[in-house]
């Protein structure tokens, strides 16, 4: 089932068939203000099982319990004064905190983990699903295991076409980065996935906040999977003559791409802009890599955004999808 609504200007009737997917134990695919989610019933262990088996994703990377409310969460997990101070700043939006769980979310959405990520989105027709189905919803992003996350409708058709029960098609995503991932289990709190709620604003509204490290075991079992991967390699250039160095290691390849910076770009056959700002880049991030796909690039070249607020969100996305390949 495809339903087409305008975020702006949609009949909540429109959503009805949707939420009833989600009330019978389908898997139903969703726009959000960060990224399309692939959602079912978090209540319902064998729905669940239905999103790990449409992605192909390992059993053991937990997922995200979405909510319209925040007086949902009481049966989902425990609220501490903390979590109270974030979510009355920052929800809805993309801030995902991890907190304790009750008995009564199934291991399924958790992993196995004794705690759980929550979430209450922005976007309109998010919340108007999860208003209207009256559950909390467990969702991941709408792509395949390993593939950049969907940033449009038409990356979700191509993903997940044929494998979820619903598809609504609510346009563009309007951060294009997913969720920042805040673990406030740990003291202090750590980001465990950098996204459009900053380091920088999480520390004004509760002062201490650190990056998670990588030291020792991955504390958010996504963290340890290759991620973000399409299908050309992935080669970070930075520093003031990255484009020159960029053309030179171009020059093995035939048909290389650049995303390109904050720099005159090198002459190459496919090159893509990621815009002006690190939130222009995070929009334009997901889709520029799907793009060079189709556009045949087999090398990317991608300069990133300088460090801090939400250039660090696209550079872990884009060293990520590197790999760890640097020029
Ligand atoms: O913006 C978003 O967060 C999107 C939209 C759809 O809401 N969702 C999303 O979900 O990105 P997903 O599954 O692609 O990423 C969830 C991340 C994973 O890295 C996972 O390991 C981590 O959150 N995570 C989930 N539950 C966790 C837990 N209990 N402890 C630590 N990390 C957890
Ligand atoms: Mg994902």
């Amino acid at each position: 089932m495809h339903i087409k609504a305008n975020p702006l200007d949609f009949k909540e009737e429109q959503l009805l068939p949707a939420a009833a997917v989600l009330q019978n134990g389908g898997i139903c695919a969703f726009p959000t203000e960060t990224v399309y989610g692939l959602g079912a019933n978090a209540w319902d262990a064998e729905a669940v099982a239905k999103i790990f088996r449409a992605k192909g994703r390992p059993q053991d990377n937990p997922l995200i319990v979405h909510v319209a409310d925040p007086g949902q969460l009481s049966d989902i997990c425990i609220v501490t004064p903390l979590a109270e101070t974030l979510i009355s700043r920052f929800w809805g939006g993309p801030l995902t905190l991890i907190l304790p769980k009750t008995d009564k979310v199934p291991a399924a959405v958790t992993a196995g983990l004794d705690t759980v990520a929550v979430r209450m989105p922005s976007h309109p027709i998010a919340n108007a699903l999860l208003r209207l189905c009256g559950l909390p919803v467990a969702a991941p992003s709408a792509n395949l295991s390993g593939k950049p996350s969907p940033t449009r409708a038409a990356h979700v058709l191509a993903d997940m076409d044929g494998r979820a029960d619903c598809i609504i098609d609510g346009g563009d995503c309007l951060w294009g980065v997913e969720s920042t991932v805040l673990d406030l289990t740990v003291s202090p709190p750590a980001i465990l996935r950098p996204g459009a709620v900053t380091k920088e604003e999480i520390y004004g509204e509760i002062g201490e906040v650190i990056y998670g490290t990588g030291v020792g075991a991955p504390k958010s079992p996504g963290m340890k999977y290759t991620h973000y991967a399409p299908d050309a390699p992935v080669f970070i250039a930075e520093g003031p003559d990255a484009a020159a160095r960029i053309a030179e290691a171009a020059k093995a390849y035939t048909r290389p791409g650049v995303l390109y910076y904050d720099c005159n770009p090198p002459a190459l056959p496919v090159a893509i802009s990621a815009g002006n700002t690190a939130a222009e880049y995070a929009a334009q991030l997901f889709f520029a890599l799907r793009e060079f796909d189709r556009q045949g690039a087999d090398v990317i070249f991608a300069i990133p955004p300088a460090a801090g607020g939400m250039g660090d969100a696209v550079r872990n996305r884009l060293f990520k999808s590197a790999g760890g390949k640097i020029i």
